[in-house]
């Protein structure tokens, strides 16, 4: 089971060589939506718990200068550092909060008021339109920021970014005691309307943090104007997105995973995470080992809860055989480094992490399947800074040589290698 997308966006030795991609700098959008016709903010008090949730959703935790230019590195990895990911959010009934649709201007350390309720919501985008008093956090993507370098795999990582986004909520809602649940399932068409976002921009799913209440929204009135600058349109992307909109026999999961971090270091964590760059091939400690399978694979709550296989190329881990593992079965026996290595498009991370996991799926439920894959790959990335060893996610792979190895007719979603 392959979606058309995913089929027509594999890697292969021969595609690579035979289509390089030349990028043009001059060309790459900015990581930043700033919205300029709203003056409304409220700047992010570090003193303030609420605020100090927001700020981990996606803020800025480390500078980059380089001649000429300067970037930024958030509390959520990304692809290429494009952050492609948009964070907005309903507000109805919070203390220190105007009932509202709010805007995460990430480059101002700020939230930006957009829009005051009168009666409406985005409840009315789900089918069980009960208003919510809490928040709403929803996620949207600037399809370009990625497609700019990525270009028609570009949405494969929108998703990924999108789920890392959703591990980030997950993180920051365990860190100040909110119940969480991820939500797939609501009309986005109608609310990339409401939210103006033309062909550019458009929601991916959402994170619920509040109270059902007894009443109903039936209305949203909202009409933002469209305030994205030029891009380049690209139409496999836009057609994957229209093609895996419906979600087909979601299962639910609301099965509440509990975590027993140290929650200062785990908030330290969260600010200190970085992708490593280069491993040392030393071992890790089959406890560490053990421990991220068993945080990675925990159940997430969420309305369309897809089933994602983690394979793991035991590379270098104190006390183990080294092989291919699935579900803490060894599957083959060997030192597969090279092949590691060689499968994430001959990265040397494949090749020299202690482990290399590959996600998997046969989901029909492509973005919902893909948003796990980040959000365990988030939940990899954290536990690893938490363990102190380090860890990258690797959207590079060849898809089909890898597919054989691992002898499955799964698609692969996801590399995500750690060590030290
Ligand atoms: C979905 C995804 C795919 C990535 N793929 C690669 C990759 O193939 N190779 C690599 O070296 N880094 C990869 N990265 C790491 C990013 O380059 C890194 O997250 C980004 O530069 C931001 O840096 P930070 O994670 O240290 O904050 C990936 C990250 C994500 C989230």
């Amino acid at each position: 089971m392959s979606f058309d997308y995913h089929q027509k966006t594999k890697h292969s030795y021969e595609s690579i060589r035979n289509s390089p991609n030349h990028l043009d700098w001059s060309l790459q959008p900015s990581a930043l939506k700033i919205y300029n016709q709203f003056e409304d903010i409220i700047k992010l008090d570090g003193k303030s718990d609420i605020h100090n949730f927001i700020y981990r959703l996606g803020g800025i935790t480390a500078k980059k200068t380089y001649p000429g230019t300067e970037y930024f590195l958030r509390t959520l990895p990304s692809a290429g550092a494009l952050f492609p990911v948009e964070i907005y959010f309903q507000v109805r009934e919070v203390k220190g909060f105007k009932d509202g649709i709010y805007h995460f201007d990430v480059a101002n350390s700020s939230v930006k008021f957009l829009y005051a309720l009168d009666g409406d919501g985005v409840e009315s985008a789900f089918n069980d339109n009960r208003a919510v008093k809490g928040f709403i956090i929803l996620y949207s993507t600037i399809y370009y920021r990625s497609s700019w370098k990525y270009k028609d795999r570009g949405f494969r990582y929108c998703l990924l970014d999108c789920g890392h986004a959703l591990g980030a909520l997950e993180a920051s809602a365990y860190l100040y005691n909110h119940a969480c649940v991820i939500r797939y399932q609501f009309d986005k068409i109608m609310l990339n309307k409401a939210f103006g976002f033309g062909d550019q921009e458009f929601f991916l799913s959402c994170g619920i943090l509040g109270i059902p209440k007894t009443d109903r929204i039936e209305t949203f009135n909202m009409h933002l104007e469209d305030i994205n600058p030029q891009f380049e349109r690209n139409e496999m992307i836009e057609m994957a997105y229209q093609d895996s909109l419906d979600l087909i026999s979601c299962k639910s999961k609301y099965t509440f995973s509990e975590f027993s971090f140290h929650k200062e270091i785990f908030e330290e964590t969260i600010f200190k995470r970085r992708s490593i760059r280069e491993f040392t091939t030393s071992t890790i400690t089959k406890a560490s080992y053990e421990t991220v399978l068993e945080i990675a694979l925990k159940p997430v709550m969420s309305d369309c809860d897809e089933e994602v296989q983690l394979y793991c190329f035991v590379n270098a881990v104190e006390g183990m055989e080294r092989g291919l593992y699935l579900n803490g079965k060894c599957l083959k026996e060997g030192d597969f480094r090279q092949k590691a290595g060689y499968f994430c498009l001959e990265q040397a991370l494949g090749r020299e992490s202690a482990v290399t996991f590959f996600l998997t799926t046969r989901s029909q439920n492509y973005q919902s399947a893909y948003q796990k894959a980040g959000i365990i790959g988030h939940r990899i990335y954290l536990l690893s800074e938490y363990l102190k060893i380090g860890c990258s996610g690797i959207g590079a792979y060849y898809d089909d040589e890898t597919k054989a190895f691992l002898q499955t007719d799964e698609m692969i979603l996801y590399g995500v290698a750690i060590g030290t």
